[in-house]
This record gives structure tokens, sequence and C-alpha cells, in this order.
């Protein structure tokens, strides 16, 4: 069997490394992979930009699955184009994975369908945002409508960021993507990620996690893709979780009956409100960081569950879960989120993945032609552990961040600490 992962981050590696645990023993290829994939099967130069280039290499070389890993090829079609050429792919059509590539398109579906979200209205003119801003008030979130890789979105504690984000979004910070801003209700409380498989009609909830988005501890400094994360989440009880997965299973239904048979991965980004989990956002594919601690945690063959995904038999498959919890932690280049280096030698990989539990999955690094290790990236490693509980999955992947090394590393020191009960 041959798989294709497409991607390069650390979500395509840990994708890779659960692969590559299962009975099918799939030969994998990796396009373009990172300097971690290179050691599970083969990265591959490919341009993700050339979607058909893409589905004429994976019919010539028979690849059996398919797995895209990122949001934009998933908006742009890819799922689309490789079925055309009959080639069994993991991810959501374009018609679907518009729930995340446009903010106000799942705006819209979440209020057709009745499912609970802040309120929120989108703008192509100034003037009117400017005028809901006055009257609502702050705090209020203003993000860019479409894809704008993590940035889109401006938090803003007073009306005037809030006019000047409006602003920057139509004036073309964004590009395309900031055309039309969509200006909406900031939900209180602490978020939770829920990921499902599902193949448009069955529901399959993974493992709630918990990303830490800001640079710096204490939720401080500016927003990253993620510089760590965790699961279980033990603040999510039995009730909010089984609200969740309801909102989940009510989502695939609606876009069922909007005509999308949505297959693959949802994504959804929920706040805990004091009225219940409300959905911040959808994506349309596995989290990056949550992956990392996801993925660790299911005992099911994931050959399995993708196939039986994309093949619309995913009632037929049983998920079960370890019961052991996953820290993750990011080790990110100096300067990230903003302006960094690359090219620098990373050493104590080994170290650290000889501490029991310990994976170190790559998420920007690159290997030299000598075979040196070196950056390559914003984030470079995630570092989990997985362990009975999650202080001992802390402890762990800690121990481990403690063997690794490369010029200028920055990592948080408080990633899963007040979930594994300590102060
Ligand atoms: N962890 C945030 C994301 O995957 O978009």
């Amino acid at each position: 069997m041959r798989i294709l992962v497409i991607g390069s981050g650390g979500r395509e590696h840990a994708i890779g490394v659960a692969l590559s645990r299962s009975a099918h023993a799939p030969e994998l290829f990796f396009g373009p992979g990172n300097g971690g994939t290179a050691a599970l099967g083969t990265n591959l130069k490919l341009d993700l930009d050339d979607p058909a280039r893409i589905a004429h290499w994976a019919r010539q070389y028979e690849m059996d699955l398919v797995v895209v890993g990122p949001e934009l090829p998933l908006v742009n079609g890819i799922v689309n184009i490789l079925g055309v050429y009959g080639i069994p792919t993991f991810g959501p059509t374009a018609a679907g994975a518009e729930i995340e590539g446009s903010k106000w398109f799942a705006k819209e579906f979440m209020q057709r369908h009745g499912i609970p979200t802040g309120s929120a209205q989108a703008f192509e003119n100034e003037t009117e945002a400017a005028a809901y801003i006055e009257t609502s008030g702050a705090p209020i979130v203003v993000k860019a409508d479409g894809l704008a890789a993590g940035k889109g979105v401006t938090v803003a504690r007073d009306t005037m960021t809030a006019h000047n984000a409006v602003r920057a979004c139509l004036e073309g910070e964004f590009g395309v993507a900031g055309s039309l801003v969509v200006v909406e209700e900031f939900l209180e409380g602490p978020e939770c990620s829920l990921l499902a498989f599902t193949d448009g009609t069955t529901v399959a909830p993974m493992v709630p996690a918990r990303d830490h988005k800001r640079a710096l501890d204490g939720d401080e400094g500016p927003n990253t893709g993620g510089m760590g994360v965790y699961a279980p989440v033990p603040d999510v009880d039995a009730a909010t979780r089984d609200a969740m997965i309801d909102i989940m299973k009510r989502t695939v239904a609606g876009l069922a009956a909007d005509g999308v048979t949505y297959r693959g991965v949802l994504y959804g980004g929920f706040v805990l409100t004091s009225e219940g989990p409300k959905v911040l956002e959808y994506n349309a594919r596995f989290g990056d960081p949550e992956t990392q601690v996801v993925l660790p945690l299911l005992q099911t063959d994931l050959v399995d569950v993708m196939r039986a995904t994309v093949e619309g038999t995913l009632a037929e498959v049983e998920l079960t879960w370890s019961g052991d919890a996953a820290v993750s932690v990011v080790l990110a280049s100096e300067g990230y989120p903003g302006g960094y280096e690359i090219g620098r030698p990373i050493s104590g990989i080994a170290q650290a993945e000889a501490i029991d539990g310990v994976t170190v999955y790559h998420a920007g690094t690159a290997l030299e032609e000598d075979g040196t290790l070196v950056t390559h990236g914003g984030r470079v490693l995630n570092v989990t552990a997985v362990a009975p509980t999650l202080a001992e999955a802390r402890e762990r992947a800690y121990e481990a961040v403690g063997k690794i090394s490369f010029e200028g590393m920055q990592y948080r020191t408080d990633i899963a600490r007040a979930a594994a009960g300590e102060a």
C-alpha cells in the first residue's frame, strides 16, 4: 500500500508516524515533507499550487491514498482534482473546505443552522463597519474573511484598534483575503479544539485538545501558529464534550442538507462560554499542533480510519483511545512569529527520544546535503510526551526539551502547567 501525505509541518510528521504504525505497513511519501518525514518515507518536491501535476504523479506511482494536511490546497480544490483522476483522497472537497476558507460563509452557515456562535456582520465598506463597531462596543473581533495564514484576526480591546484592523484589511494588508471583513462578538471563556473524523454521515470525535496560541508564558505576546498543546482537557466534562460533539454532528448534517458531503477531519474551534460551547471557527483539516497530541493517543489503525472516512464506511470502524495524556512543546526560532534565520544546526533529538513516551515531531527542519539537520521554519520542533497523566507528560516533555538545542531556540515553559495542577 502506498500513501502520499501532502504538507511539511509537525502535523504531517505526526500523521506520518501514526500511518507508519499501521498493520498495513504502507510505503509513505511526503510532498514536500521535512527533515523528520525523510526518516519515514520519501520526500518529494511537489508544487502544492499544481494539483493536476500531483494527480498525474499519484496516478503514475499508484497511490492508494492521498492525505491532505494544510488548508490552502483543500480550499483550492485539490480533493476535487484528485477525485477526477480517481485517486482516493482524505480531506473535504472545495465546497466543504469553504467552511474554513471563508469566515463569513461559516458564520452564515452557523446562523442558518442554529449552531451556537458569536453574532457577526460582514463588510466591504469601512464606514458601515465603523458604525457596527460603535454600536457593538469593545472588546470585538475583526477578521479577514479569507485565508491569511493565521494572521488575519485581531481581538480588539478598544474600538480604535477595531477600526484600524478593519482599515488594514480593506486596504489590502491580507490581499484578497481581506477584501471582505467580518466583525464579530468577542466570546469570553477558555478555548478547546475538538477534531472529528467524518465521512459526511458518521462523526467520530477525537480527544479534546487545547492549544496555546500566544508566543510567551502566561498567554502574553503576539499570536502564533501555536506554541504548545495538550490533550485531554481536564476542564472539559462529559456534558461539555457531548455538547461539542452534538454541534459537530449538526454541522456535518447541515453541510449535507446544503448538498455537501463533507469527508475528512472537521475541526471545531470552541469557546467554552458560561452559556455552553460556542463555535469560534471551523477548520477543514487536522489542527497543528493538536494532531501532535491527539494521534499518539489513537489506538485504532489510522489507515483503516482514513480509508473508511474516504469510502463512507466510518460507521463500521470503532475508534479507541489509549486513555493516556499527551503534552507537546513547540521549539521555535529566535524572532518567531516575526522574522527569523534558518539553517541553524539542531542537536539532541535522539537523546530526547530516549526518554520514555517522547516523540519529537519536526515542524520546520531540513536535512542538508551532508545529512546535518537544520532549522527551516519559525516553529522548528514539537517535543511531545505521552504518559498516564498530564503532569507526567508535561514533566517528560520538558525533560526532553532540555536535551535539544539550536542557536536562538525559544519556547514557552508553561504548556499544560495549570491543567497538570501546578500553580
Ligand atoms: N491550532 C490551530 C490550527 O490548527 O489552526
